[in-house]
Parts: structure tokens; sequence; C-alpha cells
């Protein structure tokens, strides 16, 4: 069912809905890749067609390595979507990237095992070696970068993502060889989504909004770091998201 979605938005860790979508429906569209995380909700925000798709599920039941990236992706292509912003929350490794950042990053590492990752493997299907070169769609990376300075939301234009299995966070030791890597930043579920979306030929860029120093990387080394922390820090880095929204959709 073409529903001739402008933009696509997953929610990530601690954003579960956008507030400001209105006449929202759910979609739940039947993939061969099985169940989603839960409905896709199709509505107006600026005068576009907006579908937002939590990836955790609307409770945050799904944990990253069981997200089904595969249906959750396919759905939205189903539903008529060619463009996805996919919200991450994450930890911040270099110094750039402290707690509550917005960054829009223009590189990846996928450090994540196990996970199904690619659509080529139905009997039958063509294999395809997709260029990853650029893992963010350059074009749509500007449209938000873009977006951005004209809500005048600050934004980190780059940055490194760093996509690890969880669903634990990380050891010291394990965030030094990250960053020793070229990661800036560190999340659980940048991967295998970002790879995916090039497969089925979306455009795709990740906003990544930072909710804490990643383990060692702060002022602080032995800094705990707790899901309420998490969840503040992304509750106050979010109120940049609606504006850069509007922005985007109405540039
Ligand atoms: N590590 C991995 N994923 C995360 C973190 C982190 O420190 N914070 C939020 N998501």
């Amino acid at each position: 069912m073409n529903l001739d979605i402008d933009l696509a938005v997953i929610g990530g860790t601690g954003l579960y809905q956008l507030a400001d979508l209105q006449d929202a429906e759910p979609h739940q569209p039947v993939t061969r890749y099985g169940a989603l995380s839960g409905p896709v909700r199709v509505g107006t925000l600026a005068g576009r067609r907006v579908a937002f798709l939590a990836r955790h599920g609307e409770g945050h039941s799904v944990p990253p390595h069981l997200v089904n990236y595969r249906a959750n992706l396919a759905a939205l292509q189903a539903l008529g979507a060619t463009r996805v912003l996919a919200l991450n929350t994450v930890g911040g490794i270099t110094e750039r990237f402290g707690p509550r950042v917005l960054a829009c990053p223009d590189q990846l590492i996928d450090y994540t095992w196990g996970r199904v990752s690619t659509y080529c493997e139905e009997p039958g299907t063509e294999v395809l070696h997709v260029d990853f070169g650029d893992p963010y769609t350059p074009a749509l990376r500007r449209r938000v970068l873009d977006a951005a300075a004209v809500a005048g939301v600050a934004l980190v234009d780059g940055g490194c993502y760093g996509a690890t299995q969880g669903p634990r966070l990380e050891t010291r030791a394990e965030i030094t060889r990250m960053r020793r890597d070229g990661c800036d930043l560190v999340g659980m579920t940048g991967m295998p989504e970002a790879g995916l979306a090039r497969e089925l030929g979306l455009d795709y860029a990740c906003l990544a909004i930072v909710a804490n120093w990643a383990a060692g990387a702060g002022p602080q080394v032995d800094e705990v770091i707790t899901f309420e922390d998490v969840l503040g820090n992304v509750a106050a880095a979010s109120s940049g998201i609606p504006p850069l929204l509007h922005a985007l959709l109405a540039g």
C-alpha cells in the first residue's frame, strides 16, 4: 500500500512516539520477513506524510540484537517510504560528543555479530554487494544538516558510529579500542539497519542522540551509567528534534 510517505522516522531508546504527528493511523504491513517491532504510525507533520516506527517496540520490549531490522525496513518501504531518518541513542567517546549532543555521523564500524544482516539469503535471491563506502546517504545527511541550521538546532556534522552487540554496555577496554579504531559514538542499533537500508535502495541517515559518556570516556573515568541518566539526557536532547524535523520537511 503506497502512502506516499515523505519521510520515515525510526525512533530509538527513549523515543517511542513523534509528539506532533497528527491524524496518525497505525499500519502493520505483512512482509516475508516476519513481525516488525510494532505499528508504523503514518500521519501528517509540517504538512507532509510522515511514518514513525519505534525500533524497540512502543513499550521498549525488543532488545537491539533481536530487533527485526529486515521486517521494519521492508514494511516502511512497502508503505511507500524512500527516505529514512534513524534516531539512535548513543554513548559519546570523543570530545565533541558529550551527553545531550545531537550528531549526524558520516561513518560507521560494525562490531555486531550473529544478527541477520542481509536480504540476500533467500534461496534464488541475487546476492548484492552494495557499495557502502558512505554508509549514510550523503544527500539526506546534507538535508538534515541544513535543516538543523535553519531551525537553529546545534548538530555535530560527522563522526564515526561504532555499532556494538549489547544489550550490556561496553567495558572501558572496549571503548579504548573503539576510540583507537576511530569511533566517536557507540550504539547498539546502527547495524545492520544502515546496511539493509542500502540493500533496499532507501536513502538513510542517522540522527544520533548522545545519552552518556561511553565507559571510561568522560571526565569521571569510573562513572556508572544508569538507565535513568540515559533517559534524562535523551529527553533533554530530544527537544531539538521537532524543530529540526519541521525544517527538514518544509525544505
Ligand atoms: N553504549 C552503547 N549503546 C549506548 C550507550 C553506550 O554507552 N548509551 C546509549 N546507547
